[in-house]
């Protein structure tokens, strides 16, 4: 299957640089959350960090690999089921960045890098361009990885 190709070498990589991520409590509350289908949106970022990890491997790109692992770690970040009817769940697409972003900030010790990545991944749907390197490899492994989820 596609993710067990990608999930072995990147694994490692991702528990040395967002180990305290990973063992966050709420971050693990993820595995409740559904994102696209039967995928929650815990497997939904490590899907996406892998990716990410992948796409830089595959054309070399020179990146901040910590800061690429934990801006896709966190990058959705906004702790609730958006499927869930409650009225502050509203307009999810366009305010989820803001809320992922204001979350993490209150947790984690986020970077530049970091922040952009969480606050611009929804472009173009939200129009606010990335700015890294990482930012723009998160806006496109985020879509390419739910498409994967949506249609597997
Ligand atoms: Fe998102
Ligand atoms: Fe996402």
């Amino acid at each position: 299957m596609f993710w067990e190709s990608v999930k072995l070498n990147f694994d490692e990589i991702i528990n040395k640089y967002a180990s305290d991520i990973l063992n966050d409590l709420d971050f693990k509350k993820q595995t409740k959350y559904m994102q696209h289908k039967n995928v929650s949106v815990y497997s939904h970022v490590l899907n996406v960090a892998r990716y990410s990890l992948k796409m830089v491997n595959k054309f070399n790109i020179n990146i901040d690999t910590k800061s690429l692992i934990r801006g896709c770690l966190l990058h959705d970040y906004f702790l609730y089921d958006w499927h869930e009817n409650d009225p502050s769940h509203r307009l999810h697409g366009f305010t989820h960045a803001s809320r992922a972003l204001k979350n993490a900030n209150k947790v984690f010790d986020l970077n530049d890098i970091e922040k952009n990545m969480i606050y611009t991944h929804m472009f173009p749907l939200n129009l606010r361009l990335p700015k890294y390197k990482e930012s723009i490899i998160l806006c496109i492994s985020d879509k390419i990885c739910a498409i994967k989820e949506i249609i597997r």
